[in-house]
């Protein structure tokens, strides 16, 4: 049996079981497939069930090398060696997000990341009201600089070592994604993550159906799954991030309907 085109249908289906037998049987978990490591025909592909952080312990248990164990504790999903990794390279970590709104998601990190790290965060808007309403959230009160500007005119002193955006990028047009891409790429010292919407009928009849039924909002009937209707196909990140020039990301599916694009600096 060529188990090598086996791991990689094992891959497909998420069998642990499968995977581990293919390296019993000899395959490599550091070997060189399409002149990238093998691990990254498992990462680049669609699916993320519950077991794909199962497939890729296998992979450290037979012996992976994986150099950049910032993005290893994301793939296994760990958050504690995810502190662990970013409290060891770094004393402070800042983390900015654009189009931040009342500053929901900078509150969850906040919350979510250990106390050992000391954080520190920016919040960018380009309305004032957003601002305004994040400023006075107590949810806030951690050490947050807020600021209202379209992010394309903020310029750093130090740049931020993480910059996100979540359900930000289907507001725009390919050629203002790209431009976005690469700004968070300039100016993040770590890397990037983007939060967006998966465009899928499944999803926008949903969507259609559940505000039809719960809200009494014009706006909200309309918006959630106009929304929807301007999410991306992964092909189509792929080609964004292809048009800005990016490589070594990753784009994982998560629950429910969202693409989580992550890109780290290399590392030397
Ligand atoms: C759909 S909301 C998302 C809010 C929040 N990120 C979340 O996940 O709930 C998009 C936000 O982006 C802001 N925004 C739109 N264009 C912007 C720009 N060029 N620069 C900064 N903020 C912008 C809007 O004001 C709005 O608050």
């Amino acid at each position: 049996m060529n188990y090598l085109q086996k791991i990689i249908i094992d891959f497909e289906l998420h069998s642990v079981e499968g995977i581990k037998e293919c390296f019993e049987n000899g395959v490599n978990p550091n070997e060189i497939v399409k002149d990238k490591p093998l691990i990254y025909e498992l990462i680049n592909m669609y699916s993320r069930g519950p077991l794909f952080k199962e497939c890729i312990k296998v992979f450290v248990d037979y012996g992976l090398v994986f150099d950049d164990k910032v993005l290893l504790s994301v793939l296994l999903d760990n958050a504690t060696m995810l502190d662990t990794q970013l409290t060891a390279d770094k004393k402070e970590i800042t983390i900015c997000e654009i189009g931040c709104g009342g500053g929901d998601n900078l509150a969850a990190i906040a919350k979510a990341l250990s106390k050992d790290i000391s954080l520190k965060f920016i919040g960018i808007d380009i309305k004032q009201e957003c601002i305004d309403f994040a400023k006075q959230d107590p949810n806030n009160s951690y050490i947050v600089e807020w600021i209202t500007s379209d992010y394309r005119n903020v310029s750093f002193t130090k740049k931020p070592d993480i910059i996100f955006s979540s359900l930000f990028c289907h507001h725009f047009t390919e050629d203002l994604l790209k431009e976005q891409l690469k700004w968070m790429k300039e100016n993040s010292t770590i890397g990037f993550f983007i939060n967006d919407l998966h465009r899928h009928p499944f999803a926008y009849y949903s969507i259609k159906l559940i505000t039809s039924i719960f809200s009494n909002s014009y706006l909200v009937k309309n918006d959630a799954p106009l929304s929807v209707a301007r999410g991306f196909k992964k092909i189509e990140w792929k080609n964004i991030l292809f048009a800005a020039g990016i490589n070594n990301y990753t784009i994982q599916w998560k629950w429910a309907f969202r693409h989580l694009i992550l890109y780290m600096h290399e590392r030397k």
